[in-house]
């Protein structure tokens, strides 16, 4: 249920410039850190927004003026500072760009949100909430509102390697049990976050929920994992999305017999119903476009015609 629907709505009117043009929609950077050499953490002050965000919701942020609108998963919140937590991957032109301009003290040109039905934190007695990579960034709150929630929560995440590990200390704080997997075994288990799963199910035959969060394959993975089982699994879906407010239709996904906005139906769905092949096909359709524009930009960067 989206009980903060109205807040959503006040929320965005205050700091979307296509609502309000008497107010400065810029949000400041408080604080920035580098996971990895793709990897960072930026922090930006908005008390409105902390005090509305929950688990699994998601800001459009505009990060320079002229930028494109890209949706990103709050990671974290906190109300008494009144600070909302992002954690992105400098993956193609407009996270580059972010990964490169973004530092402490500087704005970003304009953030929306929180957006998205928050997550579902029911009564779940025991889950495993899963995170491959970046995705370990929004399975936290849900991890900690599991917890709070009074659930006994297993935490899985997995990492290339030990270099790429972040947030450890954070999930140890909320999980009751907490397996690291790295591709390599440089940390923890030698395997994929689907080989924590299965190690979670041999010792535990009473999981209510599996919460996973990443690459799509990934997260298909886990739902084939827990689906023999029958255990209720929900996932964060990532598909384009343009406005996030249900009206372009670019974040069209199908789960079971139906078509989804999953910006405004989603973004957590049940993985058991998700057409994650069509989910993949449909991620890459302006990979040209994408491709170039990264370029141009690189080349722009190599002239010094950006800064
Ligand atoms: P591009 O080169 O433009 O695109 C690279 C790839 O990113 C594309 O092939 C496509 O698969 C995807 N992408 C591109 N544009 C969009 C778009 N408008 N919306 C969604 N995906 C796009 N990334 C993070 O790093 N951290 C997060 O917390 C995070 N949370 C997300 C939450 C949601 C609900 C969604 C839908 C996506 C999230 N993403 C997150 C993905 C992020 O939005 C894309 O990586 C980003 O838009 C890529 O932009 P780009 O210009 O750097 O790369
Ligand atoms: Fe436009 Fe969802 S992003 S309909
Ligand atoms: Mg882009």
């Amino acid at each position: 249920m989206g009980a903060n629907s109205s807040d959503r709505a006040v929320l965005s009117d205050t700091i979307d410039p296509m609502h309000r043009d008497d107010e400065d929609p810029s949000v400041e950077i408080v604080a920035r850190e580098d996971f990895s050499d793709l990897t960072f953490l930026l922090e930006f002050r908005h008390p409105m927004m902390a005090k509305a965000a929950k688990p699994g919701q998601f800001v459009i942020v505009i990060p320079l003026e002229h930028g494109e609108r890209i949706p990103l998963t709050i990671a974290d919140f906190d109300r008494d500072k009144g600070t909302i937590t992002l954690v992105v991957q400098a993956v193609g032109k407009t996270t580059k760009e972010m990964q490169q301009t973004c530092r402490t003290g500087t704005t970003l040109f304009s953030v929306v949100g929180p957006m998205g039905e928050p997550s579902h934190i029911g009564d779940a007695g025991k889950v495993i909430c899963v995170g491959g990579g970046l995705g370990a960034a929004p399975v936290f709150p849900q991890a900690r509102a599991f917890k709070e929630n009074g659930a006994y929560v297993i935490g899985v995440i997995g990492f290339r390697n030990k270099d790429l590990v972040f947030w450890e200390d954070k999930f140890r704080k909320y999980c009751d049990e907490f397996i690291i997997c790295s591709d390599d075994g440089s940390v923890g288990i030698k395997g994929l976050v689907t080989d924590g799963i299965k190690a979670a199910m041999e010792k535990h035959d009473d999981i209510d929920e599996v919460i996973a969060i990443g690459p799509p394959i990934m997260m298909k993975a886990c739902a084939e994992t827990t689906r023999p089982n029958a255990i209720k699994t929900t996932v964060s879906l990532n598909p384009i999305m343009v406005d996030g407010t249900g009206m372009c239709g670019g974040c069209r996904v199908k789960v079971g017999e139906r078509m989804q906005f999953a910006c405004v139906d989603g973004p957590d769905f049940d993985g058991h119903q998700v057409d994650f092949d069509d989910l993949m096909s449909r991620l890459k359709r302006f990979s040209e476009e994408e491709k170039l524009a990264t370029e141009r930009w690189s080349e722009a960067c190599r002239a010094g015609k950006v800064s």
